[in-house]
């Protein structure tokens, strides 16, 4: 009797579990599928009739997968329809760290990304919205992969848009080579009531920097802005994890490498070597130097020749606060000539040395805590060392510093106080001693001292102290 109660349901639950089992072997070609409605949905807007109001006879059904960076004629688009797909275009967003930062992934993805990916290096980039136009003179002496974390706030994320769609159309190498993201402040999205933005048209037969001064105009004008300072390692983290190649460098905008561009296929080799390649803790450093005239050398011959006339030199050698991390370079500078990508020496890297290096994915991430400039690249340096990383200068290719943008160091005060917390984190996840830390890399924080002298601090030394004593007996 009991049993027969049962038995719709239990007969219920058989056909739910079978579809259910069917529905998980479909799942990923009904994702292809959808993938690829979307896609043919989007691709010629002009198709698309209208109504007598001008309007695209697009059903709500129509934009469901649609985002903001679709190749969509959004001026076919009601008011209503463009609220809708922002709206979805923040729902895929992800978050970092602190939840502070809607991270829009993969915007505007470079057309040649996946054979561009097949190559070691990938460049990762962070932008200021009015530094969107410098991407096309970097892509002059960099024939790889980008990835660029822009930072939108309030109505930048409109311009930002126009202008990204504007380079993509005029210039066909930032329209194969960049894969852009966008980093916009929870707190200071633009408002949706301004939308209707995006529909501004600009055209390549326009002069394109008549464009852009009309939108850098709007972009220094827009007094709404975040005032938060560039969140410059979330920023970092966000171009490097979507770079699709084996190894990432994260340089400045204004770093460029050497402007003939047969040194790329010797950067390749280099990382095809099997030297190289087999190296999981490796990181490599172009030397980097500062220049005057703003012409970039061709080549090593070239920088020295501008070195030894005194219109190049090394970078940061002249800045107050930062050591030099590559040191003297006289002997890099003296070398034999070589033709390939090679390694000349191993580095001993002090914090706060601020190195540009190409490691590979894993490396540790910039601490997303920082905001603004200070300290930013020497604590992941840092934590690199303590992570057993090693660093190799490389001969032939190298960086210069262009058209010097000068690095805002505003929240300086507010970085030192997380770096006080973070030395004593990172002291006490790799058991390293904070008073090495500082022995070894002076820094004068009268805080730090503070917590080196702290009691719990001499406490867990003295206890270190007594086991290595134990371990030595034993041995
Ligand atoms: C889009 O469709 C229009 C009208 O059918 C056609 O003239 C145009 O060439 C198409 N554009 C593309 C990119 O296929
Ligand atoms: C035209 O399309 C828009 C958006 O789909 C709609 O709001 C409007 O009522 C339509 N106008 C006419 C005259 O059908
Ligand atoms: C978009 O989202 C906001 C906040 O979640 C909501 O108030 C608004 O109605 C939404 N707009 C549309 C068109 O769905
Ligand atoms: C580097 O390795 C990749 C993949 O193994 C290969 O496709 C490419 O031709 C190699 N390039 C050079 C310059 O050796
Ligand atoms: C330095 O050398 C470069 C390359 O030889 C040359 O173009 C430049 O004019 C020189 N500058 C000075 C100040 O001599
Ligand atoms: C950078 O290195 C050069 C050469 O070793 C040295 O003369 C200079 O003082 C260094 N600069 C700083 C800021 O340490
Ligand atoms: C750099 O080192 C070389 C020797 O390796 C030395 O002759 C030169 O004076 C040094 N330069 C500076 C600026 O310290
Ligand atoms: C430096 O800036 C000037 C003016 O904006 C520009 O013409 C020049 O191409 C820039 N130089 C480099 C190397 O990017």
């Amino acid at each position: 009797m009991e049993l027969k109660r049962f038995l719709p349901l239990i007969f219920a639950l058989y056909i739910f579990l079978a579809v259910a089992l069917v529905l998980l072997f479909t799942r990923k070609t009904t994702e292809i599928h959808i993938q690829s409605i979307k896609r043919d949905h989007f691709t010629n807007f002009s198709q698309i009739s209208t109504n007598e109001s001008g309007n695209a006879a697009l059903s709500f059904e129509d934009i469901k997968f649609a985002t903001l960076f679709d190749d969509i004629a959004l001026k076919d688009l009601s008011d209503v329809q463009l609220a809708v797909i922002y709206n979805q275009t923040l729902l895929e967003s992800y978050f970092d760290d602190q939840a502070t930062f809607y991270i829009l992934h993969d915007a505007f993805q470079g057309t040649n990304y996946l054979s561009l990916a097949k190559d070691p290096v990938c460049v990762a980039l962070t932008l200021s919205p009015d530094q969107i136009p410098q991407i096309a003179n970097y892509l002059q002496t960099w024939p790889g992969s980008v990835s660029v974390a822009v930072f939108v706030s309030s109505l930048d994320f409109y311009y930002a848009i126009i202008l990204i769609n504007l380079l993509r159309e005029c210039n066909k190498d930032v329209l194969k080579q960049v894969t852009w993201h966008l980093v916009l402040p929870r707190n200071f999205t633009p408002p949706t009531s301004k939308l209707g933005i995006l529909r501004t048209e600009l055209d390549c037969s326009v002069d394109m920097h008549e464009s852009y001064n009309v939108l850098s105009k709007l972009f220094n004008k827009d007094k709404e802005k975040s005032p938060l300072p560039l969140p410059i390692n979330t920023m970092r983290n966000v171009a490097s994890r979507h770079c699709r190649n084996e190894w990432v460098i994260a340089p400045e905008v204004d770093l460029r490498f050497p402007s003939d561009k047969s040194i790329y296929p010797k950067l390749v080799s280099f990382f095809n070597a099997t030297n190289a390649f087999q190296c999981v803790k490796c990181a490599f450093l172009p030397a980097t130097y500062d220049i005057l005239n703003n012409v970039i050398p061709k080549n090593k011959k070239q920088l020295v020749e501008l070195v030894l006339n005194g219109t190049a030199r090394v970078y940061h050698e002249k800045k107050s606060s930062f050591r030099n991390y590559t040191g003297n370079l006289s002997f890099w500078e003296a070398l034999p000539h070589n033709d390939d990508v090679v390694v000349t020496s191993k580095i001993n890297l002090k914090f706060p040395d601020q190195p540009i290096y190409i490691t590979r994915h894993g490396m540790p991430k910039f601490d997303e805590r920082y905001l603004g400039h200070s300290w930013t690249r020497s604590v992941q340096a840092l934590e690199m060392q303590l992570k057993e990383y090693r660093f190799f200068l490389l001969d032939t290719i190298f960086l210069v510093h262009v058209n010097g943008t000068k690095i805002n160091h505003a929240n300086t005060q507010v970085n030192k106080q997380i770096l006080t917390h973070h030395l004593r984190e990172l002291s006490l996840r790799y058991d390293e001693y904070l008073e090495d830390l500082i022995e070894l890399y002076p820094f004068d924080s009268p805080r730090l001292v503070d917590i080196v002298q702290s009691p719990h601090e001499l406490e867990r030394k003295t206890n270190r102290n007594s086991l290595q004593v134990k371990i030595k007996k034993a041995d």
